[in-house]
């Protein structure tokens, strides 16, 4: 029998080679003016026998930029610097999607280097703490209320970096609708409480964020985007209670869209079925991710709860996750240390498993 992880499978116009995705995650190791570099471009080479690769999350204009050293996809240079990263993954064979996160009110204007209004769908703050540029955590600045008339142009923002990453040569853009950034405050009633027609009801705090999605799918095709969510989850101030009425309303204002694909990240919560849930609204593929052994992958794709299956932290000390799952070898453990410090130390100099 073949063994599904390592088959084929399609996300939209894309033909993954394998149903190993890389989960995106933020490394804090972007040149400057938030330009990709080539220590970056070799870190994601060398990750590239991942089906897909999902970048680090990239603010789509400079108000979306939140955390020291993340890349942005706004400028000319910072086009070209994705375009080297593209070429390295697709020299290897691989696909690359980009993250597009809009951070919101999770936001240390220090860590920017430059001015920019911090927005959210109110002025709320986030309640959690935020490292700033010594890495320190700090209190987050204070937001201001997006205004009705502005919320198209923000839409546009994210439609234009999607344009960008392509003209890039990036195959897809994932849209971050979870832990606490600008989407995600507008679909959780404990960060939206406006009184136009975006806040209030679950359909009408799902309405941006379709907004977004549809624009975004406009400006490059549906089926070159996909889409993050993890309902439940309470990161960044996010009231976890009840997440099925809002998520209902948006996988239901996008299913019929043709979305590249759903990348669920599944709190595993007792009270919630989030993949069963999932699968009621959703008609595309999807990949699933959090906390994945090689075992539960399997089960996950044998039994259809996925399509594909996501590892985050295990790529970091393990480029060649695909090469050790199919050797069986075992899996190097990344030092937490490094995760967003150190340039090329705990980025690019963890080998590979014939190489150790
Ligand atoms: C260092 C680090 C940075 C992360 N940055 C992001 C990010 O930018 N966007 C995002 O959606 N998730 C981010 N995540 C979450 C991962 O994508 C993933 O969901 C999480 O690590 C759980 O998967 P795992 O158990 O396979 O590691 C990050 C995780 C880590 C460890």
């Amino acid at each position: 029998m073949t063994d599904k992880l390592f088959s084929p499978t399609s996300f939209g116009a894309l033909t993954l080679s394998n149903r190993i995705v890389m989960s995106p995650m933020t490394r804090d190791r972007a040149g400057p003016g938030d330009v990709p570099t080539a220590t970056m471009a070799e870190y994601y080479r060398q990750r590239a026998t991942a089906g897909l690769i999902v970048t680090e999350g990239t603010q789509p204009c400079p108000e979306g930029k939140g955390y020291w050293r993340t890349p942005g996809i706004h400028s000319a240079e910072q086009v070209d610097g994705w375009g080297r990263v593209a070429e390295a993954v697709h020299a290897e064979g691989g696909l690359i999607s980009m993250q597009l996160m809009h951070c919101g009110r999770a936001v240390v204007a220090d860590n920017r280097g430059f001015k920019a209004d911090v927005v959210a769908p109110s002025a709320l703050p986030c309640p959690s703490l935020i490292p700033g540029p010594d890495g320190v955590p700090v209190t987050p600045s204070m937001p201001r209320a997006l205004r009705t008339e502005e919320l198209p142009a923000v839409a546009e923002q994210y439609a234009q970096a999607a344009r960008n990453a392509r003209a890039a040569g990036i195959d897809a853009v994932e849209l971050h609708c979870s832990s606490g950034y600008l989407i995600n405050t507008f679909l959780n009633p404990a960060s939206n409480h406006r009184e136009d027609e975006f806040g209030g009801s679950p359909e009408n705090r799902a309405r941006f964020p379709i907004m977004v999605v549809k624009a975004m799918a406009e400006a490059i095709g549906a089926d070159r985007v996909g889409v993050r969510i993890s309902p439940g989850n309470p990161y960044n101030g996010m009231d976890p209670s009840d997440p099925a009425p809002v998520f209902a309303a948006l996988l239901d204002g996008i299913d019929g869209l043709g979305c590249a694909y759903l990348h669920v990240l599944d709190m595993q919560s007792p009270d919630f079925d989030t993949l069963q849930f999932v699968r009621r609204h959703w008609s595309g593929p999807i990949a699933v991710n959090n906390m994945l052994t090689l075992e539960k992958a399997r089960t996950l794709l044998a039994g259809g709860q996925a399509d594909a299956v996501s590892f985050g932290r295990a790529f970091i000390a393990n480029p060649d996750l695909v090469a050790r799952f199919q050797a069986g070898a075992p899996l190097a453990q990344a030092s937490l240390e490094h995760y967003y410090v150190g340039e090329e130390k705990g980025y690019t100099d963890y080998p590979t498993y014939t190489a150790a």
